[in-house]
């Protein structure tokens, strides 16, 4: 039997659903509306889109967004400054920086330049540091959104073995950590995997529950999958393919897929979840999230 398909994309209309009625009932109380200030520099088309999508998820859940578009060449003191302002502003409770910076832009500079009572992204080293001792003041968006689809598709973690493909500190690290987490979403055995993993397949075979997160198109194949597995697929990769048009002629298109060859996994898995229409919809709710957590923590002060 095919794989049941856990629907991020509807799982996270749900969760907006419910944010913004905590966003109304927020505004209420405190008169205060949660505003996220999104930094985007240079003309990366995917970070375009991606902005795009952040701020109207903000509007439908009647958050304010405020956009910052810098040119390519901007420094890092420019930024800096720009990262400065914002958080002294009160009127801002969230900043993200979108991320890749170009080239000559110092990263870790920039992101670590973020108060970490405003650090929605969670990419500060206090913020991390709470995490991994389990008492989070935000939860990274990735993880947290798969985190919250599992728990709200009544999947068990507990006791679960957890194979992450992939250790980068937006994807695989916080993964697993949360999976780690005492409590609801966690208590899991968790292996996280990398490049340098020798016999791959071997350990994915292992897993209850497989997390790709590699940044290759369709790299995770049947034949690394456990029957009847929980397969969550964090790739967003962009390929090229044939097709034959209307009119019988061959043509081009660019269409997205995930790390794990959907197709084929989809025959051996118990759960999976697609590509577009999965992860990525989560990422940015739990973004939101972060936001309205972020303005409660802010005004309660
Ligand atoms: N859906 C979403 O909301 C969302 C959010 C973030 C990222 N993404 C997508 O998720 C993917 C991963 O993103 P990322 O930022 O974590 O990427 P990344 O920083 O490039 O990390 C990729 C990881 O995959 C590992 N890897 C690469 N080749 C491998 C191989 N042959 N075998 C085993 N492991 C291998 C790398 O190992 P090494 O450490 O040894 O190099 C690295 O740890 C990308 O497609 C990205 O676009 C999606």
């Amino acid at each position: 039997m095919p794989a049941q398909i856990l629907d991020g994309k509807g799982m996270a209309n749900k969760i907006r659903a419910e944010i913004k009625d905590e966003v109304e009932l927020f505004v209420k109380e405190t008169n205060i509306q949660p505003a996220l200030a999104v930094v985007l520099v240079g003309e990366n088309p995917a970070s375009q889109v991606y902005v795009r999508n952040k701020e109207s998820a903000c509007a439908q859940t009647g958050m304010k967004s405020i956009m910052f578009r810098l040119p390519e060449e901007t420094t890092n003191e420019k930024l800096l400054t720009l990262i400065d302002t914002l958080n002294a502003d009160t009127s801002v409770h969230g900043i993200l920086v979108q991320l890749p910076l170009p080239e000559g832009i110092d990263e870790k500079k920039i992101l670590d330049a973020i108060v970490p009572e405003k650090d929605v992204d969670a990419f500060h080293p206090e913020n991390v540091g709470l995490i991994s001792q389990g008492r989070p003041r935000f939860l990274p968006c990735t993880p947290y959104g798969i985190q919250q689809l599992l728990i709200r598709y009544n999947l068990e973690t507990k006791g679960k073995h957890v194979v992450i493909i992939g250790r980068s500190d937006i994807v695989g690290k916080p993964m697993g950590m949360l999976f780690l987490q005492k409590g609801l979403g966690g208590d899991a055995t968790v292996t996280i995997c990398h490049s340098r993993t020798t016999n791959l397949a071997e350990i994915t075979k292992q897993a209850d529950i497989l997390v790709a997160g590699i940044g290759k198109a369709k790299f995770v194949t049947a034949d690394m999958v456990k029957p009847g597995a929980i397969v969550v697929d964090v790739g967003i990769n962009r390929i090229e393919k044939e097709i034959v048009d209307e009119k019988g002629e061959k043509k081009i298109v660019s269409q997205l897929v995930g790390d794990v060859d959907f197709e084929s996994v989809k025959e051996v898995a118990g759960w999976i979840t697609p590509v577009p229409g999965g992860v990525g919809p989560l990422t940015v709710t739990m973004l939101l999230q972060n936001t309205l957590n972020g303005a409660r923590g802010q005004t309660a002060k």
